[in-house]
């Protein structure tokens, strides 16, 4: 098992206890997933609804993190892993190393079904986990964690979470003539996804050093976002970000 290689991380792991979801809670997903579905269907990334399908996620009953890894770890190597809330900096990298994604089983409350600050099993699972089937994504993602455990610079690491923020987090991709979204910020946020659809956010082409110069605001809804023409282009910008390491990136 992976976990067993897991150390930094060990304390936060948990078990995810499904029978204890009542009937609210699973009712409480359907109604997320029910609000989000019209414009993921439209605007979502090909390889998000891929993932979504491979992952097996239901659309009336929260998922079963153990069912997502037994999908999930054939394909790419990943698996979906229960942790018990925020993770620091070197338990999130070493799990994302390891190929296990640290997923909250907590759903967030009814009066925050837009939007939540906290950690919550809708963003992490519908948000992120269907683009971990997609094996350049995976690959990436993997190597960014293991690029991010082996810096202590405070400078370089948050550089190159900039890259993680504007790819993983509110990344956009060009297809089809047309902007789609794959990051979990924009896949699990109606306002996010609403702004980039009506265009009140400008979509840059992805540069790897524009990226890694702008700065991060969690205050505000995004203006500016960057889109990449394909996952190999993310994929080698993490390859080249890992290759500056030691020159604060
Ligand atoms: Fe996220």
């Amino acid at each position: 098992m992976p976990n067993d290689t897991l150390v930094a991380a060990a304390p936060y792991l948990i078990e995810q206890r499904y029978q204890d979801y009542t009937v609210d809670d699973h009712a409480e997903w359907a109604e997320l997933v029910r609000r989000r579905k019209p414009q993921i269907e439209t605007h979502a990334c090909r390889e998000y609804l891929d993932g979504y399908q491979i992952i097996g996620l239901a659309a009336d009953r929260l998922p079963n993190l153990k069912n997502i890894s037994d999908r999930l770890r054939p394909r790419t190597g990943w698996s979906t892993t229960p942790v018990s809330g925020f993770l620091p900096g070197a338990a999130f990298f070493e799990m994302l190393a390891a190929r296990c994604f640290p997923v909250t089983t907590r759903l967030r409350s009814r009066d925050s079904l837009d939007y939540t600050p906290e950690p919550d099993i809708f963003h992490d699972v519908f948000g992120h986990v269907p683009m971990h089937a997609h094996k350049v994504f995976a690959d990436f993602l993997q190597h960014y964690g293991e690029v991010c455990a082996a810096i202590d610079d405070a400078t370089a690491l948050e550089r190159i979470g900039r890259l993680f923020w504007y790819t993983v987090e509110f990344g956009l991709i060009r297809q089809d003539g047309k902007v789609k979204i794959y990051g979990s910020g924009v896949i699990s946020s109606q306002g996010e996804c609403t702004n980039v659809i009506q265009g009140g956010c400008e979509v840059r082409d992805f540069d790897l050093d524009e990226v890694l110069e702008t700065p991060v605001r969690v205050d505000r809804i995004h203006t500016r976002l960057f889109a990449i023409e394909s996952f190999d282009q993310i994929y080698d910008a993490m390859r080249e970000a890992g290759r500056r390491v030691g020159k604060a990136v």
